[in-house]
């Protein structure tokens, strides 16, 4: 994560020439007598003049530094403020300033300085105020960025400057607050403006979009309002890479879009946007990358003509409102990568012309209105590439194919077809998926057993097949999954591969790998029967368990005290019996707990994140007791408690690994956790 740099304050920019200043408030001034080596900064800053306007004079003549002109000292002889403007000075100024460990105001305005502002002034650890204004400054200012953590700059006056070439401003990842000030038309040189992950508020002012220099523009993550429909884009023609995503923007994307050229990057994501997509966005030939997931738009994604945008790499539609078809002209675009549908109203068959998106990647179309899931993965396995596939909620209630030709989706390593009602059962060609890590077949109808193949897919981590029929015993080879078995990396290279397209978290940060899944088990909510068998302590990896709502009896083995990495154990609902091994104490971080409504008995053991649980997670054994829970010995009621939604606490302990310890895959989850709620 970027470190926040501590300084807050409003954004004021005053634009007072070519150039623009940062405003901001306070400093205090003490006072005091000067040191060897701040004496050294400032005489070195004097030899880097050309023309120093009779300094000299008062800077040589004592050895007290504190006493010379324009410097005022603190208490320990350190220097707070160098005061040199309208002295005639030429030169460079020189990076010792920087050494100046208490310096907090430095005004060198109507000077004639020229070359660049030092990185080591911006970067500063003391100065709260810089003002180089009125000089004959140029460079660039990308300096001043998020690297510098606890930057206490506040006021940045760069404007007046001879050379209008201040062309990168990069103030992302403070906490400026205040609107886009107004004078931002007058930088006729501003290239990239970056004030992302700010606290920016209001419109976007009409003179943001006077700066036709501007190639990149991003103010992505703020409080930015109001619409952007009537904004007049046509003088951006420059623009190649625009970001307001992550703000509160509403209205419609305007016609004027299609001016926008060179556009290559587009990201709206995260707002209010509505209406539907201007056909003109065909005209931005150039475009690469569309991001619009998490909006309100609503209308036919035919509007616009894919075909004009052979560029294309990223089309990010998710949690929208869209309705029709997928256009066929989106299968023109053979250079996509990642394209995803997912939380719209579209429907439809996939049709064979997807077979030109070789390059794809990503494919999701998850909660649509999809029909023919056979044909859909016929047509889909001529996507060598492809590693993720998400199309659950659709094809409802037709049967899983299990025909041994549907082949070639062998690079895939998410899969995710749930919610779908499908009958059937689980389908042999799964196993050849020998990349697979991810395998999401919740809320179906599956019935039959737990495959016994399933060992054979070595970096398998990631395992719901929860609220099905499944019948028949837990096979050991389930208890044999090499990645369950053991958690080490090594074991593991392919995670080192970028194998996600670029996830989205937000619009700032990407994330390429997968990193690290974490590795759970859901069986829930099915017919299984038989023992838990005691082999199951070997899956020592595991993170969440979930055998819960099935018809399961015996002892729970002691093995699963072996079980040291787990988080989550949901026993519930079965017809187990004996009593709850009191090792399971030692499992460190186990932090949700449920074996309510079994027939276990004895006592809950004490001690370790046992005195955590709530009584909930205990309900419905009547043989049960404890000292500290509601339920007693001999008590023959069990307490009332209401089951906790198992799959929602799951969710919401993936969703706390997902974005905790896990927390490099973001978006993915993101969406699995949505499909479950959304389930
Ligand atoms: C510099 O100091 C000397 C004595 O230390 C003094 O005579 C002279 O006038 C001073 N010059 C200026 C310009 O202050
Ligand atoms: C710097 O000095 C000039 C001239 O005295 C003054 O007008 C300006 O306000 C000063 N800048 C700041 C930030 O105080
Ligand atoms: C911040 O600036 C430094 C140079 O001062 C540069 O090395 C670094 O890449 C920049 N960071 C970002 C996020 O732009
Ligand atoms: C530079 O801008 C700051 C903030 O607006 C202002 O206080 C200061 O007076 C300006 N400097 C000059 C020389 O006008
Ligand atoms: C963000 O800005 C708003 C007003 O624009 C202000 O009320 C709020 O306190 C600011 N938040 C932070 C964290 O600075
Ligand atoms: C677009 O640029 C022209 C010419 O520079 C200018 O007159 C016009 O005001 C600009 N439009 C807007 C809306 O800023
Ligand atoms: C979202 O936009 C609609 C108009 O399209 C508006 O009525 C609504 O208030 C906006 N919601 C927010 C939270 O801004
Ligand atoms: C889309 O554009 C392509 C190429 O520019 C053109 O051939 C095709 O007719 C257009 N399709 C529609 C529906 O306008
Ligand atoms: C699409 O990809 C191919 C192969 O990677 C490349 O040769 C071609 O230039 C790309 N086309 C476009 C329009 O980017
Ligand atoms: C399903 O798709 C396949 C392949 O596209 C097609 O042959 C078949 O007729 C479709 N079935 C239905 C019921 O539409
Ligand atoms: C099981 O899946 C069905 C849809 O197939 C769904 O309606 C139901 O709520 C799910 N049950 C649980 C407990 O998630
Ligand atoms: C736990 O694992 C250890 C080492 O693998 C093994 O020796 C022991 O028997 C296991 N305990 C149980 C109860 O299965």
């Amino acid at each position: 994560m970027k470190p926040i740099p501590r300084s807050s304050g409003r954004l004021r920019i005053n634009f007072l020439g070519p150039a623009l200043v940062l405003l901001l408030l306070t400093f205090i001034s003490l006072v005091g007598s000067c040191t060897e080596h701040e004496k050294h900064s400032l005489l070195r800053f004097l030899t880097g003049l050309s023309q120093n306007g009779g300094l000299p004079v008062s800077w040589q003549n004592s050895t007290n530094c504190c006493t010379w002109e324009g410097i005022i000292c603190g208490t320990e002889g350190k220097v707070i403020e160098l005061l040199l403007a309208s002295r005639g000075l030429e030169g460079q100024i020189s990076p010792s300033l920087g050494e100046l460990t208490s310096l907090s105001r430095l005004n060198l305005s109507h000077n004639s300085f020229s070359g660049g502002v030092p990185a080591e002034l911006l970067s500063s650890g003391s100065i709260v105020i810089l003002d180089v204004s009125f000089n004959r400054l140029n460079g660039n200012l990308q300096e001043l960025n998020s690297s510098v953590a606890g930057r206490p700059l506040q006021v940045l006056n760069i404007s007046s400057n001879s050379s209008p070439s201040f062309g990168l401003l990069d103030v992302s990842y403070n906490r400026f607050s205040g609107n886009i000030p107004s004078g931002i038309g007058k930088c006729t040189a501003l290239r990239m403006f970056k004030a992302g992950r700010n606290n920016i508020s209001g419109a976007l002012p009409d003179e943001l979009f006077r700066v036709k220099s501007l190639k990149h523009l991003s103010l992505a993550n703020n409080g930015l309002q109001g619409t952007i429909d009537s904004a007049p884009m046509i003088n951006l023609s420059n623009l190649v890479f625009l970001d307001l995503g992550g703000n509160r923007f509403s209205g419609k994307i305007p016609d004027s879009i299609g001016q926008l050229k060179r556009l290559e990057e587009l990201h709206m994501d995260h707002n209010n946007l509505s209406g539907e997509l201007p056909s003109s966005l065909g005209y931005c030939t150039n475009l690469e990358i569309i991001i619009l997931t998490d909006n309100k738009f609503t209308g036919e994604l035919a509007k616009v003509n894919f075909s004009n945008l052979p560029n294309l790499k990223n089309l990010e539609l998710c949690k929208n409102y869209f309705t029709g078809s997928i256009p066929d002209s989106i299968y023109s675009c053979s250079n996509l990568t990642s394209l995803r549908l997912s939380f719209n109203k579209l429907h439809g068959q996939l049709t064979e012309k997807i077979e030109n998106m070789k390059a794809l990647i990503y494919l999701s179309f998850s909660y649509k209105n999809f029909k023919n899931i056979t044909g859909a993965l016929h047509i889909l396995k001529s996507l060598r590439k492809l590693n993720t596939l998400l199309i659950g909620a659709n094809f409802m209630h037709e049967a899983m194919p299990d025909d041994e030709t549907i082949a070639g989706l062998e690079n895939l390593e998410v899969l995710g077809i749930n919610g779908c009602a499908l009958t059937g059962k689980i389908p042999n060609w799964l196993s050849k998926l020998k990349q697979l890590k991810l395998l999401l077949l919740y809320n179906n109808q599956l019935s039959g057993p737990i495959p016994t193949w399933i060992n054979s897919l070595n970096f398998l981590r990631y395992v719901d097949i929860s609220n099905n029929s499944l019948t028949g015993e837990i096979p050991t080879a389930l208890t044999e999954m090499p990645m369950l078995k053991s958690d080490k990396i090594a074991a593991d290279r392919s995670d080192l591969r970028n194998f996600l397209m670029p996830v989205y978290v937000d619009s700032s940060l990407q994330y390429r790998t997968s990193i690290q899944f974490p590795r759970l088990l859901n069986l829930g909510h099915n017919k299984l029967s038989g023992v838990v068998p005691d082999q199951i302590g070997q899956l020592k990896a595991l993170l969440s368990l979930n055998l819960s709502f099935n018809n399961l009896n015996g002892d729970i083995p002691q093995s699963v005290s072996n079980l040291t990495n787990l988080m989550v154990l949901d026993l519930s609902s079965n017809h187990l019996t004996g009593a709850i091994p009191s090792a399971l104490v030692k499992l460190h971080f186990l932090s949700k707990f449920n074996v309510s409504y079994n027939d276990l008995k004895g006592s809950v053991p004490t001690g370790g994140q046992f005195s955590t649980f709530p009584s909930s997670s205990f309900a419905g054994n009547p043989k049960l007791c404890s000292p500290i829970h509601v339920v007693h010995c001999n008590s023959a009621e069990a307490t009332p408690t209401f089951p906790i939604s198992t799959i929602q606490y799951i969710d919401k302990v993936i969703f706390a690994i997902a974005f905790g310890v896990f927390f490099g895959i973001g978006a993915l989850y993101d969406q699995i956790i949505i499909s479950k709620h959304f389930g």
